[in-house]
């Protein structure tokens, strides 16, 4: 098992293969963090050290000791009020709103398998290899119990942690900030890597210095957001793709969220990740408990590269559920970018005929087919098929579609209403609204109460009962405004609405997993506005960006890599030149861009040539032979398209027997250098034969010094070699 506890030092040790763990029960029963990093072969308790310091204040119980303060400790959960004035994990106050909460060990327990938690998505174990360490902290004064919660993956070298928080009391308690993990460094020189955005522009890199202050992103739009993504990486100052020190968290939620990092007055540092404060101000009475969602950490000693595998493997293999876990996933024609909301039924039709044609496996029915919705003004919570614009029941639709041999996907966004709906006119309370004011409008629409269990039923009927009738095989599931008015009409405490909002979420989500267990969910908020790990455990796909235009999507596709796999990223090919931003790029390379993920297309193939159909085809057949390498391959990033010339990446089988890469040129200027692809991740000392042009090329020329690319005049040519390890 991973976890051990040594009863005389009262250390704690979580090993996983490459990395080990190591928290404290020290003389006062604070819990000291004392390590996380590479593999280690004994104690690391020497690494604490204590000194009297001005303005660092000692608990009681230290006594005379003036060395001892938890100002300067590393901690595994520092609260609020104990002379830590670093940024806390956890705030409690009373009933008279009193602050101080000073947590000490109470006991513990090591189990077999992967903890669960109640209602909230979390890494899982099949095969039960994992182990589970429970950490009991208490303030007796207070009355209240905290569960640090503890899972360790060893094979994907992760540590996941949770915690629960009771009130164990009798008085009511109100929890004003709970994060998930913290991590505590007493030395080193880090920089933090964080993942920002906007609207159809999301997870650009930034790496910034890690000097003596605080930074904090995160969210507070009620969803994980473009502008933040719930991932993070403090990496050693020379760490790069392939060697050094870096260790990263990521949210298994989709709601507000923060992640803080603080370089201290000792110049320590501390990384932080959990639930946003915006809006938390949740009430605990007796025997209550809050659950601080899951981050998963991981520690790589050889760059980003392999932190980036170990998230992928863990979304992979513990967080993407059911059938599509590994499944290859069907190519699809949206009809989003095709036709918007200006369709009838025979418009589809034609769309299915030529989805058929042209070799696909899905056509989807986007946004437009139900109540009156003509436009994005109206309909939203009516989830009844608009007949007479299909010109016939959706049934009928479906069935044209499946006769076709082709799957049918349908278009949702159940967490919205419109004003101009029945659902609002009967009920205008399912809205998140503060009485009394007019509410924010965001695309014309509100968010419905989903903290309401009487809501989030009224819309699983509805939106259930359309999948069950039409044997609808996939469901796209948008999310298109961020949460403003935050007042729920039932609710007696409006501090915890944004948190229960979530549960609600997850509740429907999981009865769909549970009532439609073969359904195909792929996640959605504007594009990737909501990409996290907590709705890839309902959604083993989430559309990446709104914008599919393909050299913007080099980068938001680089950006996501750092912590989710190619298979979890929808990528589309659509128009050019592209209807976001007008970019004019080649099929070809809009094609391999796209097949750097789950693939598909959105676009009108009726407005294509014969020959560009042609190409489609062709494009479709070899994304087919290598969509088994982009769900279990392993992902390289080979050059930073923030940056670099040449954006480059590539897949390579697990046993390095097979490998694709590709590259587009970012830059074209006259009498250009000879720009170089320099592959990785092939076995050394062997030979590979490329499969377009039938040649043989050495492993450790192509890995030292790359693969030339042609020069060929125009703006982003791009070039793939699909390489197999050959006996020469
Ligand atoms: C936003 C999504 O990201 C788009 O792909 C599309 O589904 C629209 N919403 C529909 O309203």
């Amino acid at each position: 098992m991973g976890i051990t506890f040594d009863e005389k030092s009262r250390r704690f040790a979580l090993e996983t293969e490459n990395t080990s763990y190591q928290i404290m029960v020290d003389k006062h029963n604070r819990l000291i963090h004392l390590y996380y990093g590479p593999k280690l072969h004994g104690a690391a308790d020497y690494l604490i050290t204590c000194q009297d310091r001005g303005f660092s204040a000692n608990p009681y119980d230290a006594g005379e000791d003036r060395t001892y303060s938890l100002d300067a400790l590393p901690q595994e959960y520092p609260t609020t009020g104990t002379g830590d004035f670093r940024s806390p994990a956890l705030t409690v106050v009373d009933e008279q709103g009193v602050m101080g909460c000073d947590l000490t060990y109470q006991k513990h327990k090591i189990v077999a398998g992967k903890y669960a938690l109640k209602g909230l998505p979390a890494a899982y174990d099949k095969e039960n290899t994992s182990a589970t360490l429970v950490i009991t902290l208490e303030d007796q004064v207070l009355g209240l119990e905290v569960d640090l919660y503890y899972g360790v993956l060893e094979k994907t070298d992760v540590v996941t942690r949770a915690a629960v928080i009771r009130n164990a009391g009798e008085g009511c308690l109100r929890v004003e900030k709970a994060l998930s993990a913290n991590l505590d460094f007493v030395s080193g020189e880090y920089d933090l890597i964080t993942f920002h955005g906007r609207h159809g522009m999301e997870r650009n890199t930034d790496r910034q210095r890690m000097i003596n202050r605080e930074i904090r992103v995160g969210s507070r739009r009620g969803a994980s957001s473009h502008q933040y993504n719930p991932l993070a990486v403090l990496a050693e100052r020379d760490t790069t793709e392939m060697a050094g020190g870096c260790w990263g968290m990521q949210f298994v939620y989709s709601g507000g969220f923060v992640c803080s990092t603080e370089k201290d007055q000792y110049d320590q540092v501390r990384f932080q990740m959990g639930l946003a404060e915006y809006g938390l101000s949740y009430p605990l009475e007796k025997g209550e408990e809050l659950i601080a969602p899951e981050v998963i950490m991981s520690y790589s000693n050889s760059g980003l590269r392999q932190l980036s595998w170990n998230f992928a493997d863990t979304i992979k293999e513990h967080v993407i559920r059911g059938p599509w876990q590994t499944k290859i996933r069907p190519v699809l024609l949206n009809s989003w970018e095709a036709f918007y909301m200006d369709f009838d039924g025979e418009k589809l039709r034609g769309l299915a005929d030529e989805a058929k044609d042209l070799g696909m496996d899905m056509l989807v029915l986007d946004d437009g087919w139900f109540g009156h919705r003509e436009d994005d003004s109206t309909s939203l919570g009516d989830w009844f098929v608009w007949e007479e614009k299909l010109g016939g029941s959706l049934r009928d639709l479906v069935d044209y579609v499946h006769e076709k041999d082709l799957l049918f996907g349908l278009w949702f966004e159940p967490e919205m209403v419109s004003e101009d709906s029945l659902l609002y006119r009967k009920h205008p309370d399912y809205a998140l609204q503060i009485p009394g004011k007019k509410p924010v409008r965001g695309r014309y629409q509100l968010v419905l109460d989903f903290s309401r269990q009487e809501v989030v039923d009224a819309i699983y009927e509805q939106v259930s009962k359309v999948i069950e009738e039409n044997d609808i095989d996939y469901v796209k599931w948008d999310y298109n405004r961020s949460i403003i008015d935050v007042y729920s009409a039932e609710s007696a405490c409006q501090g915890k609405v944004l948190y229960d909002y979530i549960l609600g979420l997850y509740q429907f989500l999981e009865r769909l997993h549970d009532q439609f267990p073969n359904l195909l969910v792929e996640g959605c908020s504007g594009g990737g506005g909501r990409f996290d790990a907590g709705m890839l455990y309902y959604t083993p796909q989430i559309w990446c960006s709104d914008n599919t235009d393909a050299i913007d999507r080099l980068k938001i596709q680089y950006g996501t890599s750092f912590g989710y796999p190619a298979m979890s990223m929808g990528a589309h090919v659509s128009v050019s030149p592209n209807e976001q931003c007008g970019r004019e790029v080649s099929l070809q390379t809009r094609s391999l861009v796209a097949m750097a993920g789950t693939y598909g297309y959105e676009l009108d193939p009726g407005k294509m040539t014969e020959e560009e159909k042609a190409q489609v085809r062709g494009e479709i057949t070899r994304q087919k032979q290598l969509a088994p390498l982009v769900m279990d391959g392993r992902y390289y990033r080979l050059s930073d398209p923030f940056t670099a010339p040449v954006t480059a990446w590539g897949f390579v089988s697990r046993d390095a027997g097979e490998a694709f890469f590709a590259a587009v040129v970012m830059e074209v200027s006259c009498n250009m250098p000879t720009r170089y692809v320099r592959f990785a991740g092939l076995e050394p000392h062997r030979f590979y034969r490329n499969e377009s042009d039938g040649k043989v090329y050495a492993s450790d020329a192509l890995m030292a010094v790359g693969m030339p690319l042609p020069f060929k005049t125009g703006e982003y040519q791009s070039y793939s070699w699909h390489l197999e390890l050959c006996g020469e």
